[in-house]
């Protein structure tokens, strides 16, 4: 599936950002059942059979961390992004999370990547924080308090 171009993504992501960009990629770094080896779930939304989107998240101390979250192009501006989104923040409630955190990009001229409108409208609050990464681009943490 592929819901971004690498043109797109240039200054915006770190190159091991593509372990996301395929299904073969995505592959490589699998665990077992829906783990990653790294420990984080992901969870895919179907339609006619096909993934169409999926998130990954993890289950932190104190909080859930949603660390990617993708959907196929023609599937965007449908609702599965905010289902998603709303289906690990159940989860996590029901864990006993209150807090769920994610982030995103801006480049290297203070311009966020198109998702942070997306994040803001789900609930999400820009901590004002701006990370430093190796590369160009600067992190922006979010929270969210559930309640
Ligand atoms: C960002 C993304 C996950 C959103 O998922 P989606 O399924 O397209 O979004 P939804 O249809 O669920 O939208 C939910 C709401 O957010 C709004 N929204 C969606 N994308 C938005 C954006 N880029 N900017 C502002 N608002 C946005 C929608 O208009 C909708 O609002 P409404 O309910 O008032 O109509 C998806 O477009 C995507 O995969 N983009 C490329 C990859 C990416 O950027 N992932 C995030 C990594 S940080």
């Amino acid at each position: 599936m592929s819901s971004k171009t690498r043109s797109e993504l240039v200054g915006f992501s770190a190159p091991e950002f593509w372990i996301f960009s395929s299904p073969e990629a995505l592959t490589g770094v699998w665990g077992k059942g829906n783990r990653l080896k790294d420990g984080f779930e992901v969870i895919v939304a179907e339609k006619d059979g096909r993934v169409v989107g999926f998130i990954v998240f993890k289950k932190e101390r104190d909080h859930v961390d949603i660390d990617n979250l993708d959907i196929t192009k023609d599937e965007q501006g449908k609702g599965i992004g905010r289902a998603l989104v709303a289906h690990v923040e159940s989860i996590a409630k029901s864990c006993g999370y209150s807090l769920m955190k994610t982030d995103t990009t801006e480049n290297a001229q203070g311009v966020p990547w198109k998702s942070y409108g997306f994040w803001t409208k789900m609930g999400y609050k820009d901590t004002g924080e701006r990370l430093r990464t190796k590369y160009d681009f600067k992190t922006i943490p979010f929270i969210k308090n559930l309640k």
